[in-house]
C-alpha cells in the first residue's frame, strides 16, 4: 500500500500504475467497519482501490466539532493495509486549499432541507472538497454511505450537473448489533449516551412499523418518534422529519417510499441516521 499526502505524488502513482479501474472512497478517518464496507463494494468494480482520508475544514461550522473530530492516522494506515486498500490519499488543508478559494459551489434546493438548514454551508463544503478529490484521483467509481443520504444524493446530483465520468456506488448503512450506525462521532459519547444512543435506530424502526401498520399522517408518525426519543434517551432531537425517496420534496400524506430522517444531540456528538422506508 502507498500513502503520500501530496497531489503531484498520488497523480504520479496512478498514472504510472496499471489500475484496472479506479475507485475512490472519500473519508475524514476515523475508519470503522462502516467505512471498510465502501472499500468492499468499490473492490467489487474497481481493481485499483483508493482512500482518502481529510477532515475537511470547509464543512464545518466554527461552533461545530472540528477541533475534536477524532484523527489516528497510523491506525487508519493500518485498517486500510488491511483491506487491501492500495493508495491512501492524506492531503494536510493547506495542500487541499494553499489560498482562499476565488470559487464558491452553492446549491439550490437539495440543500434547503435538513442537514443543509441546520448546517448551513456545510454541503458546499462537501461538494468543493469532493469536487476536488474527484479532480485529483479521476476515479472511475466513488463510494457514498447511506448512512449520509442527503450527502450522497447531493453528490449524485453534482455528479450529473458537472458531467464528471464517475459512477457513484451507494452502500447500505453498517451498524453494529444494537442497531446504532457506525460513526466516527460515537466516540465522543458518554458511556451512558453510547448505551442509549441505539434508540436513535429504534425510533426509526418504530416509524417503519407505524407506517407498515397502514398510518399515513407524518406529522404522528413522528410524534411517535419524537416521544420515544424523549422516554429512553438523554439526547434532544435536532431534527426529525419525511421526506419523499427519491426526490426529497416534503411529505403530507405518506402514499409511496418515504425516508425518515433524524438528528440527535448529545454532549459532545450530534448523531445522524436514516431509514427509507418502502410503501406499496
Ligand atoms: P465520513 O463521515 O468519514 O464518511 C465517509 C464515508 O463513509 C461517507 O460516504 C459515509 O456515508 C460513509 N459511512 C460512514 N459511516 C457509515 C456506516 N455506518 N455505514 C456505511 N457507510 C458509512 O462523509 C464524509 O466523511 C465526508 O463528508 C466526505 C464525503 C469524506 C467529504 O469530506
Amino acid at each position: 500500500m502507498k500513502t503520500t499526502g501530496k497531489i503531484k505524488e498520488i497523480r504520479e502513482y496512478l498514472k504510472n500504475a496499471d489500475t484496472g479501474g479506479v475507485a475512490l472512497v472519500p473519508t475524514m478517518g476515523a475508519l470503522h467497519s462502516g467505512h471498510m464496507k465502501l472499500v468492499e463494494e468499490a473492490k467489487k468494480h474497481a481493481r485499483t482501490i483508493v482512500v482518502s482520508i481529510f477532515v475537511n475544514p470547509l464543512q464545518f461550522r466554527p461552533d461545530e466539532d472540528l477541533d475534536s473530530y477524532p484523527r489516528d492516522l497510523e491506525s487508519d494506515l493500518e485498517i486500510c493495509r488491511e483491506a487491501g486498500v492500495d493508495y491512501v490519499f492524506h492531503p494536510e488543508t493547506e495542500e487541499m486549499y494553499p489560498r482562499e478559494l476565488e470559487l464558491d459551489i452553492s446549491l439550490n434546493s437539495m440543500a434547503d432541507v435538513l442537514d443543509g438548514v441546520k448546517r448551513p454551508g456545510h454541503f458546499e463544503g462537501v461538494v468543493t472538497v469532493v469536487n476536488k478529490l474527484f479532480n485529483i484521483i479521476e476515479p472511475d467509481y466513488a463510494t457514498f454511505g447511506e448512512k449520509d443520504r442527503q450527502q450522497l444524493m447531493i453528490i449524485q446530483r453534482m455528479v450529473e450537473d458537472f458531467n464528471h465520468d464517475i459512477e457513484i456506488l451507494p452502500v447500505e448503512t453498517e451498524r453494529h448489533e444494537s442497531g446504532l450506525a457506525k460513526s466516527s462521532r460515537n466516540m465522543n459519547l458518554s458511556e451512558q449516551e453510547l448505551s442509549e444512543a441505539p434508540h436513535v435506530y429504534k425510533s426509526l424502526k418504530l416509524g417503519e412499523e407505524l407506517i407498515h401498520a397502514g398510518e399515513r399522517d407524518p406529522a404522528l408518525v413522528l410524534g411517535k418518534i419524537k416521544d420515544h426519543i424523549g422516554r429512553h434517551t438523554g439526547g434532544w432531537i435536532d431534527d426529525v422529519q419525511i421526506f419523499s425517496h427519491p426526490d426529497l420534496d416534503p411529505v403530507t400524506h405518506i402514499e409511496s417510499d418515504v425516508i425518515i430522517f433524524i438528528a440527535v444531540q448529545y454532549e459532545k456528538a450530534r448523531l445522524i441516521d436514516n431509514l427509507l422506508v418502502k410503501v406499496d
